[in-house]
């Protein structure tokens, strides 16, 4: 069978690669790719982003399966489009991607079905914004309805600095895409405790649970500075205890996938929900993504043992049972993952900075491409903010830490930046 896997980033790169595990899968293709992708000799680029062109390629090469990595094509309708053509894809459709496209659709889904997140209020009016805050106080978060590509939300200490962030996400030059031309605000209350993110496999009418993973968004070690996409991650998650577990399949993803079905809006796909998890172990929904995470995805991919092929061709099967009686095999170990950044990363990352030193993949370790391109001459070049995940496995978590960073060592470009301290709230924990 022949696969096609849209994306350009590490998550995308890692979900290549696992698919060309499959004694199943003949060829992955990549659109568009990268340049790890590109010098993977079991993976093809392919230089298409447009959605019906892709739809066309997947047509004529009769590709068996789609997987889709970022938010964006999903919120364009890919899978609606690639379903109308009779191909088979897999992740939601535009009504379902709004989980993520849309956080009011979000909010008003979860309070609609009693699903546990922050209290929050909606407002296109910034006097009303405004004054809602003077009532509620700070710390209070604000956040920019529509993809914002992670600029969307402040958490604000003080009202000054919610008042400042109302007035910004509610002027034209927020840089937000707005759902229906409405510049909206949604205001949240601040909720206190440990982030961990759950993935499930959807398949519109059950969900399997990934490994558990955790994620440090802010650039700067010791969790400071402008928040990332993420900087790093290691699975699994040991705040993500075994009652922790069942309480969020329970009060989170089983109502979500029966509310979205009951909606009208199956859902089919990687289905991430970023919890908060209090000190009493009570998670709430801090957002929810249509995708997998990007770094969680390198690392969860890193300890899947099952095929994911089969796996997400049994999610897209629409006559059988779905993922319902499957079971995964995870890779005891733990995963950790590093990610190298351009200079200037997030605010203006610079591009064009020959890389040297990527380390040839182990059975332990790989290194996963995001922002590279490899030029004609065959040098690997930088091209955007996340650049390589260097991932390890190892068992204790210490262990994978250790590998991953003993691996990024002969990398060298100009201006990069990484953590030097990614896994260190579970180590604190477990120690
Ligand atoms: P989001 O884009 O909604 O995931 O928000 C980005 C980050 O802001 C989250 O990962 C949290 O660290 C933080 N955050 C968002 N909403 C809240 C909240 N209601 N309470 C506390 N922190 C939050
Ligand atoms: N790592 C967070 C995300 O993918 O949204």
């Amino acid at each position: 069978m022949k696969v096609l896997v849209i994306g350009s980033g590490a998550r995308e790169h890692a979900l290549a690669w696992k698919l060309a595990q499959s004694a199943k899968v003949q060829r992955v293709f990549v659109a568009p790719g990268n340049g790890g992708t590109a010098l993977d000799p079991t993976l093809e680029n392919l230089a298409v982003t447009d959605l019906v062109a892709l739809a066309d390629f997947a047509a004529h090469e009769r590709i068996g399966l789609t997987v889709v990595g970022p938010e964006a094509p999903l919120a364009s309708g890919v899978v609606d489009l690639f379903r109308s053509r009779g191909l088979r894809i897999f992740g939601p459709t535009r009504g379902a991607a709004q989980l993520e496209s849309s956080k009011a659709f979000a909010k008003d889904f979860m309070v609609r079905h009693g699903i546990p997140t922050a209290r929050h209020a909606s407002f296109d009016d910034a006097t009303a914004a405004h004054a809602y805050v003077d009532r509620q106080g700070a710390p209070i978060v604000i956040k920019a309805d529509g993809l914002a590509a992670g600029k969307g939300v402040v958490v604000a200490s003080t009202l000054a600095e919610a008042h400042q962030a109302i007035d910004f996400m509610l002027s034209d030059n927020a840089g937000v895409s707005r759902n229906a031309g409405q510049a909206l605000v949604v205001i949240e209350e601040f909720m206190a405790g440990e982030e961990a993110s759950f993935i499930v496999v959807a398949d519109g009418r059950h969900a399997l649970a990934l490994a558990t993973s955790q994620d440090h968004k802010r650039i700067g070690d010791g969790d400071t500075g402008p928040n990332t996409g993420g900087m790093g991650a290691y699975s699994p998650a040991p705040v993500v205890t075994p009652a922790v577990h069942a309480r969020v399949m329970r009060e989170v993803i089983d109502p979500t996938i029966a509310g979205m079905a009951a909606d009208g809006h199956p859902f089919g796909g990687f289905l991430y929900a970023g919890l908060m998890i209090d000190a009493e172990g009570q998670a709430r929904v801090v957002e929810f993504n249509a995708r997998l995470g990007d770094p969680e995805a390198q690392v969860l991919l890193m300890r899947l043992r099952s095929d994911l092929f089969d796996l997400l061709m049994a999610a897209t099967d629409a006559q059988g049972d779905g993922v319902r009686d499957l079971e995964l095999q995870w890779d005891r170990r733990s995963a950790l993952g590093v990610v190298m950044a351009a200079g200037g990363y997030p605010a203006s990352p610079r591009k064009g900075d020959v890389i040297t030193g990527v380390p040839e993949g182990t059975q332990d370790m790989q290194v996963f491409h995001a922002g590279t391109v490899r030029r004609e001459d065959g040098t690997l070049v930088s091209s955007g903010g996340r650049v390589l995940t260097v991932t390890a496995l190892g068992e204790p978590l210490r262990a994978a830490q250790q590998r991953a960073y003993a691996a990024l060592e002969s990398i060298r470009f100009d201006g990069m930046q990484f953590r030097r301290d990614i896994g260190h709230r579970a180590l604190s924990r477990i120690r």
